[in-house]
């Protein structure tokens, strides 16, 4: 674990206009200055791209976006495309998160499309993996999670490890206030690692950064990030308060 560096990776969802993201950037950049033991992303809505990326010229946080679509131009209105989020000096793009699974109907073949072509573009993909509590409470945790990783990795070849980054986020943890215990966590994390190790090498899997998501805040977060196989959050509500953002930074330090 001691040579995979965290992450901490704010996803700000349908939240914060161009100038309020570029607000709350400034207070995280001064209260963090230019700390580099922990990696440290916030990814804002499209519309907000370009100014949290002016707000962040001389920060070590980097920028990333929440979706993209998998081709780099062309006629399909309404999406946004890799070359455009690199132009926006876009490091990471989130991708199949459960939000867009569920209210976008996304597959794991459209999720494949868009992870490799992300590594194409050279960005690094967050790929959002959990299952709902229906299929916790029928015991299906560990086959959905495998099949989500199975489909979105299609294709994706060991040495895309340092590149890629896996979001393991409890669908019924999301936004509720429900965590899963540390120990839950840690064994869908350590089956992750595994499926990764037959998927790509044990080499390669021993470098991918699994993160956790679901109601991640500083009073859960230090017992999470402890476990041997979690390595940093993907956070939502709490990464839109600078205070509590930077509180993860420093708890994951
Ligand atoms: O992608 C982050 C996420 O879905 C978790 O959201 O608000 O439960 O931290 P939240």
């Amino acid at each position: 674990k001691t040579f995979r560096k965290y992450l901490i990776a704010g996803n700000w969802k349908m939240n914060k206009t161009g100038s309020e993201g570029s607000d709350l950037i400034n207070e995280i950049n001064i209260a963090l200055g230019k700390q580099t033991d922990v990696g440290v992303a916030v990814c804002p809505p499209f519309t907000a791209l370009e100014s949290c990326a002016k707000a962040l010229e001389d920060s070590n946080v980097q920028l990333g976006a929440q979706n993209m679509h998998p081709k780099s131009e062309g006629a399909y209105t309404g999406e946004v495309s890799p070359v455009m989020l690199r132009d926006l000096f876009c490091t990471f793009v989130v991708l199949g998160h459960s939000e867009r699974r569920e209210y976008f109907k996304e597959s794991d073949a459209f999720i494949n499309e868009k992870v490799l072509a992300a590594l194409d573009s050279s960005l690094k993909p967050i790929l959002c993996v959990g299952e709902t509590l229906e299929q916790r409470e029928a015991n299906e945790t560990f086959a959905v999670v495998k099949e989500q990783l199975v489909g979105g990795l299609k294709g994706v070849t060991a040495d895309a490890a340092d590149n890629l980054v896996i979001a393991y986020e409890p669908v019924w943890a999301i936004g509720t206030g429900k965590t899963a215990t540390p120990e839950m966590a840690q064994e869908v994390h350590k089956m992750i690692r595994d499926e990764l190790s037959s998927l790509l090498g044990a080499g390669a899997a021993a470098k991918i950064r699994i993160l956790y998501g679901g109601s991640m805040k500083p009073e859960n977060a230090s017992s999470l990030m402890d476990q041997p196989d979690i390595d940093g959050g993907l956070i939502g509500g709490a990464a839109l308060k600078a205070k509590s953002f930077v509180e993860l930074v420093e708890i994951a330090s």
